[in-house]
C-alpha cells in the first residue's frame, strides 16, 4: 500500500475511536475544536515527513499526533495560567493516553515533548517528535492567527500537485 494511503487509512481509524472523538467537545486556538488541531497537527506532521523525505512509523506519527493534546478540559475553565498549562498540558495528556491506549514509548516521547522548547528538559527524541513538535507550531499559528480551520487548506496552496489529494 502506498504511504499516504497507508497514513490516512491508519488517521481515519484512529479518528473512529471513540475515545478519540472525545475531543470534539473541547475547542482551543480560536474556536477551532481540540479534535480538528490534532488531526489538523496529524496531516502537517505526514505532509513535512513526506516532502523531506524521512523514514517515518507512520501509526506511531498519527497516534502520537491525534494524542498530543489529549489533556481533555478547556482551558478556560481551569485556573490555570498560558504558562502554567503551557508546562503542565502535556503531562496531563501523557496520563489520559496511557490511560486508554497502548502506546510505544516513541508515542510517549510525542505527547510529552510537544512543547519543546518550553519543556525545557523534555526533547524530541525521534523524527517522528520532531514532526509533530513543528506541525503544532505551524498548525496554531494559521489556527490563532490566520483563522484556520482545516490545515489541509493551506497545504493544499502550496503544494500544487497535492491539490486533489487528502492535503486538499
Ligand atoms: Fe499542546
Ligand atoms: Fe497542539
Amino acid at each position: 500500500m502506498e504511504r499516504k494511503e497507508e497514513f490516512f487509512r491508519i488517521l481515519q481509524e484512529l479518528e473512529e475511536n471513540p475515545d478519540i472523538q472525545k475531543l470534539r467537545v473541547f475547542s482551543q486556538h480560536n474556536g477551532n475544536t481540540t479534535f480538528q488541531h490534532c488531526h489538523n497537527v496529524a496531516v502537517c506532521s505526514f505532509y513535512l515527513a513526506e516532502k523531506w523525505n524521512w523514514d517515518v512509523d507512520l501509526k506511531t506519527l498519527a497516534m502520537g499526533a491525534m494524542l498530543h493534546d489529549y489533556y481533555l478540559y478547556n482551558t478556560k475553565d481551569m485556573d490555570l495560567s498560558a504558562y502554567r498549562h503551557g508546562i503542565s498540558h502535556p503531562v496531563t495528556a501523557l496520563e489520559n493516553a496511557r490511560e486508554r491506549f497502548d502506546l510505544n514509548p516513541k508515542m510517549e516521547n510525542i505527547i510529552r515533548s510537544h512543547m519543546w522548547p518550553l519543556s525545557f528538559l523534555k526533547l524530541p527524541h525521534s523524527r517522528e517528535a520532531v514532526l509533530v513538535n513543528l506541525a503544532d507550531k505551524f498548525c496554531a499559528y494559521y489556527e490563532i492567527n490566520r483563522g484556520i480551520r482545516r490545515i489541509e487548506e493551506i497545504l493544499g496552496k502550496r503544494n500544487r500537485k497535492a491539490a486533489n489529494s487528502n492535503f486538499g
